[in-house]
């Protein structure tokens, strides 16, 4: 076909337009389970590599930032097999399973922190009108990625997800993905180099490579009106270029069909009254099937619709007061010692929240795995969600402030349809002063900008001058929830101390303890008077709960914690060997004799 020059230049312009016009910047793909996908998880061969050789030469320079973008030990690493002097050969290497951290699976790994390298071989048959991603749901800590060859980009955070367009990328056949992990804790990351908690690295979460359509459903927020049953509101957005045609939401069993044309962004908002909708709520958690679909793409997708809201010191679930019967964990599988890995053994923990009586549960101190949130969506389990900013972060850092924003950023959007997410929490016990309060107040207004249907806290500093605990720091200011930890009968005096304890909270809001407990080596049986015995542990409950009661305002607690961790802090060689014992449940199992307290508390406490 021939051109004329004005064609020509208005066919460029136009293509330009088209292109401008339709292109926009690409949030990462919602639901991602709910996509046609490959699963990359599995067995990858993997390189421990210390001195990090395979990515910096000998003078310390990063391989590909040198003027060829390549050399020595890098090529071997991210072109295997192209070039003599082979120092690195995964093809001779051990395997780990993915998804799980690489810490808890060999014994000579289990305190490793440094570089290790991962390489997956996949097939796939490519189509021509289809787009690719190569999507990870997290990576303990920093990672880089390279497919056949070519490196794809770097992500910094141990626990969101992120994803890279491949298409040009990928070939016919035979491909070879290669990530480079270091799990080092460094002072201005976040989390920073001090937690309570075993640093695992790796791909600890699954991969997939996502395949759509040129044009596709990228994003959408499904959800009540803030604090209004009486319309659902939200958006969906294109990716890719769709022109004038119509996108459908339908929510059969509400009765809704609706079409809508997008605006030039490929964006669609809207707002539709539903009136016989039934609110999701623990006791109830119902889930509606979603469905978004235009010509070329579809997605479906389980939603549940609640309010949340607080009026002076109640927290109102769908209009209605509610006391939060919770508690705390981590993303850790006690039986292995190791990062949750599948729908199984996420299942097991909130099973074991739920036979403890739990309608919430305080998913600490990091994002956790999408799979465990919808779990928590269809078993009705409230949840406290909660960004690694913890203890000492570096609080004057320009750089540690965007890590942490984009991982709440991240965290919201991945989540924001999940109706068991009632708190975005934005850290916890961090010290207070003028730049930690800029920092975490920032945060807060962050997460107000993206979703303002949820309530925002975190875990406050507490002072405490013998029995009297004041709770008045100023970041509550800008919080919805007076919330804070709290050891009394652990950290601070003894069990039998108790009763002597008094509150004084300087906020006009509901109060919700975000932990308190002390630690019991399972089966360690002795007088209350004896720590790390189960008796010692079970006063603290007996003891902590009767004096909570009295607390004014109290409307939530979570309990520290519901299974023994794994923490490099906690060396007492007879009681702890690296395992925290302030679980309910022991790393094996066993339910020692202060579940038993809790579960007949929960069993009496009423939900009002
Ligand atoms: C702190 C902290 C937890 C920690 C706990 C403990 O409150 O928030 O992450 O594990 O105390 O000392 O066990």
């Amino acid at each position: 076909m021939y051109l004329s020059k004005n064609s020509t230049l208005l066919f460029a312009f136009i293509m330009v337009m088209s292109f401008n016009f339709n292109s926009f910047s690409q949030k990462q793909i919602q639901n991602i389970n709910g996509r046609k996908t490959l699963s990359l998880n599995g067995t990858w061969q993997f390189i421990i590599d210390p001195y990090k050789m395979g990515y910096l030469d000998y003078r310390q320079k990063p391989f590909d930032e040198s003027a060829s973008g390549k050399g020595g030990f890098y090529d071997n690493i991210t072109n295997p097999g192209k070039t003599k002097r082979a120092e690195y050969n995964f093809d001779f290497e051990p395997s780990l399973t993915v998804p799980g951290d690489l810490n808890s699976q060999y014994e000579k790994l289990e305190f490793y922190e440094g570089v290790l390298w991962y390489r997956r071989n996949f097939k796939v048959s490519l189509k021509e009108d289809k787009r690719y991603f190569i999507h990870f749901g997290a990576v303990n800590y920093e990672s880089h990625i390279y497919l056949n060859g070519k490196k794809l980009g770097v992500n910094k955070g141990g626990f969101t997800p992120f994803q890279f367009e491949v298409g040009d990328k990928l070939v016919e056949g035979d491909n070879f993905l290669v990530v480079m992990v270091d799990n080092t804790r460094k002072k201005d990351e976040v989390p920073t180099i001090n937690t309570d908690w075993w640093n695992y690295g790796g791909i600890t979460r699954d991969v997939n490579l996502v395949e759509t359509p040129e044009s596709f459903i990228n994003d959408y927020k499904i959800q009540l009106a803030t604090n209004d049953a009486s319309k659902i509101k939200g958006y969906i957005e294109l990716e890719g270029s769709v022109g004038e045609e119509s996108v459908v939401l339908q929510i059969p069993e509400l009765k809704i069909n609706q079409s809508y044309t997008p605006d030039a962004n490929g964006k669609v908002s809207f707002e539709i009254p539903v009136k016989k909708i039934q609110l999701w709520n623990p006791e109830s958690p119902k889930l509606y099937e979603v469905k978004i679909s235009f010509s070329q793409d579809a997605v479906n997708d389980k939603i549940g619709f609640r309010t949340i809201a607080t009026e002076g010191k109640n927290i109102l679930l769908n209009g209605e007061s509610i006391f939060m019967k919770g508690i705390a964990m981590h993303d850790e599988n006690p039986l292995i010692g190791g990062r949750l890995r599948s729908e199984g053994d996420m299942r097991m923990m909130l099973n074991w929240a739920k036979e403890l009586g739990c309608n919430y549960v305080r998913l600490a101190h990091y994002t956790h795995n999408e799979t465990m949130l919808r779990l928590a969506d269809e078993m009705g389990l409230l949840v406290w969600s909660e960004v690694p900013v913890y203890w000492t972060i570096s609080w004057e850092n320009k750089e540690t402030y965007k890590n942490a924003e984009n991982q709440l950023s991240v965290s919201i959007e991945r989540d924001k349809n999940r109706a068991s997410i009632i708190i975005w929490s934005v850290g916890n016990e961090t010290p207070v002063t003028e730049a930690r309060n800029v920092f975490m107040g920032n945060l807060v207004d962050k997460v107000r900008s993206l979703d303002d249907t949820r309530l925002v806290a975190a875990a406050l500093e507490v002072e405490f001058d013998g029995y009297t605990v004041t709770v008045d720091d100023t970041l509550g200011e800008k919080l919805d929830l007076a919330s804070f930890n709290q050891y009394g009968g652990w950290y601070w005096s003894e069990p039998k101390e108790l009763p002597k304890f008094s509150f004084d909270i300087k906020f006009n809001k509901p109060v919700v303890i975000t932990e308190f407990g002390g630690g019991a080596l399972a089966g360690f049986h002795a007088d209350d008077d004896t720590m790390w015995s189960e008796e010692y542990q079970e006063l603290i409950y007996i003891n902590q709960l009767k004096m909570m009661d009295k607390i004014d305002g109290l409307r939530g607690i979570t309990p520290w914690i519901l299974v023994d961790f794994k923490s490099p802090r906690r060396q007492n060689p007879v009681y702890q060997n690296f395992w925290n014992r302030k679980g309910l449940i022991s790393n094996t199992g066993v339910k020692k004799k202060a579940y038993f307290i809790l579960q007949e508390y929960y069993r009496n406490k009423s939900v009002k």
